[in-house]
């Protein structure tokens, strides 16, 4: 063999191994992937309003009218400032007064957030700003 020919044979070596490498990689990419695919929860939780439920469950909250205060607070706050479980501030009662003095913005930080045994949007997950504003106004008769 030349010189030539030997550099030649170790630049196909060169390939040859790099090519193999970059195949192993590949395979390793895609059989973890099947391994995903295998191993991945049956249930998929997906939360109303985005797009993890797929195009048509997403749409649909945004197609409902917003509730009325008096229906969402029926429907997720009555359970607890109907009656003032934990303390929660009766509705239509003066427990609203030093509440509603802190002002607005302060409620529906609360509200959304939760605060002390007041939960996260009051447990009305599919609640948007807007109705969770409205029930507050209704329980507070602001
Ligand atoms: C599991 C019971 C529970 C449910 C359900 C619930 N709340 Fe409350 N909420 C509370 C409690 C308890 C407090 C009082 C928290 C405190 O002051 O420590 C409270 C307080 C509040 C306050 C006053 C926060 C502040 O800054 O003083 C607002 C506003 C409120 N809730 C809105 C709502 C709305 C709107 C809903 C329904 C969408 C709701 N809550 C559902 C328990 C509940």
């Amino acid at each position: 063999m030349n010189k030539f020919a030997v550099k030649a044979a170790h630049a196909l070596c060169a390939l040859g191994l790099g090519l193999a490498l970059a195949g192993s990689v590949q395979a390793a990419t895609s059989s973890d992937e099947a391994i995903i695919e295998r191993i991945k929860p049956l249930g998929q939780v997906c939360i109303a309003g985005d797009d993890s439920c797929g195009g048509a469950a997403a749409a649909a909250p945004a197609a409902t009218a917003a509730r009325s205060g008096e229906e969402v607070f029926k429907a997720s706050c009555a359970a607890c400032h109907a009656t003032g479980v934990l303390n929660a501030p009766k509705s239509g009662t003066a427990d609203w007064e030093p509440r509603v003095a802190q002002g607005m913005d302060t409620l529906m930080t609360h509200a959304i957030n939760g605060f002390n045994a007041m939960p996260p949007r009051g447990t009305c997950a599919t609640c948007s700003d807007d109705e969770l504003q409205a029930a507050i106004k209704f329980m507070s008769g602001m």
